[in-house]
Order: structure tokens, then sequence, then C-alpha cells
């Protein structure tokens, strides 16, 4: 059976309980999946197995449930490191999500910065790929610069180019951007960056449940991502960051864990990943997400990811077909996310007329701000797909869409 086959197969779709109810009378359609994906049985089994016979505190225990919580723990942070393909699991860091991760970076690289530095990233990026960096850049004096994106809503490599200088420090940018689904040459930029003597931080939020990441091939220093979009729970999240740099980096929270000897006057620093784990983590987070990595590695990804592209293409043809919507972005290489307006309608109002039909969007500016500038729209609608949607989700989107404007 081929991967195709295998995926006609699998009903993918019965694996997600909370999508099997109504809404005001019609069956559900999640098209947020951008924002946040729903859960697998098999992730919430492992988190409810964990409460029922396995919590205790991880790593300093001297009994038999901190024995099973820590092997189940650090169990979790093996799979992600095969997930991405970290050399070890000493550059795997358990963080609350992609925000904390960026957070942890911009603190951590501080001192490495001085007055007229460089920081560049692009006009795609969602603010905690932003925010981090401004407070940087008003810590130490450094500069934060955004390049250009084309019309379509991709890179101008151009522009990337050309705002790329011997004062580069640091590049930071999404995989693959949220607002517009935007696939972004991350290799090539990563390449350019290094060519210019940058450090190069990889938003993965939104890449790490549709493509396969492999961090060694890509070459990035750092590598962020959340778990609760990527069918993991909320609270959890990986920071990747080459072992060299971490090691570098000072701790940026102290407490438990995180150290090797305390004395009243001072104290020294444990080791990585733990150097940067100051409290109690979130165990059951790690075990959720652990069990998320499980359920992703026995799917056919490739598979989905084209019947993910069919959904997309046939959500952008449909809705080109409607009179009175207009597509933001068409960017050349695209997963997920589909953003759109209605007539001059504001987004909020299409979103809510859509949720009274059962179907779930997001609405607003995504946290994406100064694309929403750049772009002219003080917001979209932005329906996001996942491995469970299907044709019929769409079909449910275009009418849906068609049935909003008749209200307007
Ligand atoms: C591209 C991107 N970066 C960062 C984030 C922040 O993720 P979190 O809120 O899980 O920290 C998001 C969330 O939507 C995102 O889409």
């Amino acid at each position: 059976m081929n991967a195709k086959e295998h995926l006609a197969e699998m009903d993918i779709r019965s694996d997600f309980p909370i999508l099997d109810q109504t809404i005001g009378g019609q069956p559900l359609v999640y098209l947020d999946n951008a924002a946040t994906t729903q859960k697998p049985r098999a992730v919430i089994a492992a988190i409810s197995n964990y409460y029922l016979h396995d919590n205790a505190n991880v790593h300093r225990g001297a009994h038999a449930l901190a024995d099973r919580a820590t092997r189940d723990f650090e169990a979790a942070r093996e799979s992600l490191r095969a997930l991405i393909n970290a050399r070890t699991s000493s550059e795997v860091i358990f963080t609350r999500g992609t925000t904390e991760s960026i957070n942890l970076v911009a603190n951590g690289l501080t001192q490495q910065f001085k007055p007229g530095d460089e920081i560049l990233i692009t006009l795609l990026e969602h603010h905690a790929n932003i925010v981090p960096w401004q407070m940087l850049a008003a810590r130490t004096g450094a500069v934060l610069k955004a390049c250009e994106i084309t019309q379509s809503g991709d890179i101008d490599m151009e522009s990337f180019r050309a705002c790329l200088s011997p004062r580069t420090r640091l590049v930071a940018v999404g995989h693959v951007s949220n607002a517009l689904g935007t696939i972004n040459p991350i290799a090539e930029m990563i390449a350019l960056a290094h060519d210019a003597g940058a450090l190069v931080l990889i938003d993965g939020a939104q890449a790490i449940a549709h493509l396969p990441v492999n961090v060694q091939d890509l070459n990035c220093d750092f590598y962020a991502f959340s778990g609760h979009k990527m069918f993991g729970p909320t609270g959890i999240g990986v920071l990747y960051g080459k072992e060299t740099l971490l090691d570098a980096m000072p701790p940026w929270q102290g407490g438990g864990e995180m150290i090797e000897r305390v004395t009243i006057e001072s104290s020294t620093w444990n080791s990585l990943p733990y150097k940067f784990e100051a409290g109690t983590p979130n165990m059951a987070g790690a075990v959720g997400l652990g069990a998320a990595v499980r359920y992703i590695a026995g799917l056919p990804r490739e598979a989905l990811l084209m019947a993910e592209d069919t959904l997309v293409q046939r959500t952008v043809s449909g809705l080109k077909q409607i009179a009175g919507v207009r597509l933001v972005g068409e960017p050349e290489h695209r997963l997920s996310a589909v953003s759109f307006l209605v007539d001059n309608s504001h987004p909020n109002d299409i979103g809510t007329l859509l949720d009274q039909q059962g179907i779930a969007v997001r609405t607003g500016h995504h946290c994406t701000m100064p694309l929403m500038a750049r772009l002219g729209v003080p917001g979209t609608v932005r329906a996001s797909f996942s491995l469970y949607n299907s044709q019929d989700d769409v079909d449910s989107l275009l009418r849906g869409v068609d049935k909003a404007l008749t209200f307007l």
C-alpha cells in the first residue's frame, strides 16, 4: 500500500473526539488550526495516565513514581530531539512555547550585543518574533530592521540581501507565516545570514505540525516551536539551540533545577538543558507532547501534506469565484492558512456569521500588526487547515461565505 492509499484507509478525524460535535445545530468545521490544533485521543490519554499513575516531581525524587515521571519526561525530550534531528537532547530545552523560547534567546544574547549591532526580521513576523527583539534593542542600543515582502506576500529576497550587513548579529525569521501561510526559503536565508556572520533563529510555530524539520541540515542556530500547535497540550514548547551557543549564554531565570551548587554568595549552573529549565517543569505537558510526537510519527506525513495542499488550493480557487471576496496574499509556496476579506465588511462580522454556521475561523490582525499595516488592511478572515480537515470542510466554508454575503 502506498502512502496515499494508506491515508485513504485511515480515519484520522475520529482520533480527535472534540470534532464530533455541533455548534448551533451545525456540525463543527474547525478551521482555526494556526491558532491551536485539536488533540488526539493518544495525547489526552497520555496526560490522563500520567496523572492517574505516574505523577511526581522529576529528577530529584528517590522513589518509584519520581523515577517513572523522570523517565517519561526525558523520553519526551528524546522524541522531540528525534523529530527535529537535533544532535543531542541537551540541545532540546523545554519552555512554555514559541514565545518563551524566543524571549529566552533574546535575553540570553543580551551581553553579546552592543550599540549599532543589527537584528534583522521580516515584515511577515508574528509579534512573538518582533517584540522580544525590540526589547533586546532597547536594552543594548542595537537596531531592529525588517526586510520587505512582495505584493504576493513572499519575502522579498532582494530586500533581505540588501538588509544584511557586517553589522547584522542576528536574523530571526518565521518558517511559515501564520497570517498568509507563506513558506519562507529559510535554508537560503540561513546560508545568506551565516555568510554575513549573523546567528539565525527560526520561529517554527506554524511549520512543525506540517513540514519535516531537520535542524542539522538547516544549520539554524535556534529553532522555536509550541506543543499546542502540533497536537500537544498548551503550556509546553521547545527551544532548540546549538550546544556551543547555549553553553555560552547565561541562564535567564534562577531557581531550583538550573543550579549545580548554591551558597549565599553565589551559584554555579547546571549543565544543558537544565540550565534553562528553572523550577518544576511542565511534566504532564512534556508527556503529552511526547505522545503527540509519537502520534505524528505514525502518520504518512508526505501524503498528509499533499492532501492539505489540495484543500488549500480548493479554498483559494473557490474563494476567487465568490464575487466580493478578496484574497489577502497569494504566496508562491504556502501551506495551511488562507486569509481573505469579504466586501467592505469587518473581518469580525464575517467570523460571527461563519460561527453561526458552525465554522470556526480566526479574524483580526493575527498578532501581525506590522504586516497588516504593510498590506493596508485592518485584519483578515483566516481559515487554516490541519490533517483532520476534509474537502467537505472546504465546501462548508465556501457555502458559509456565500451565505454570509447575503446578510451583508
Ligand atoms: C508564527 C508564530 N510565531 C509565534 C507564535 C506564538 O506562539 P505561542 O503563543 O504558542 O507562544 C505563533 C502563535 O500563533 C505563531 O503563529
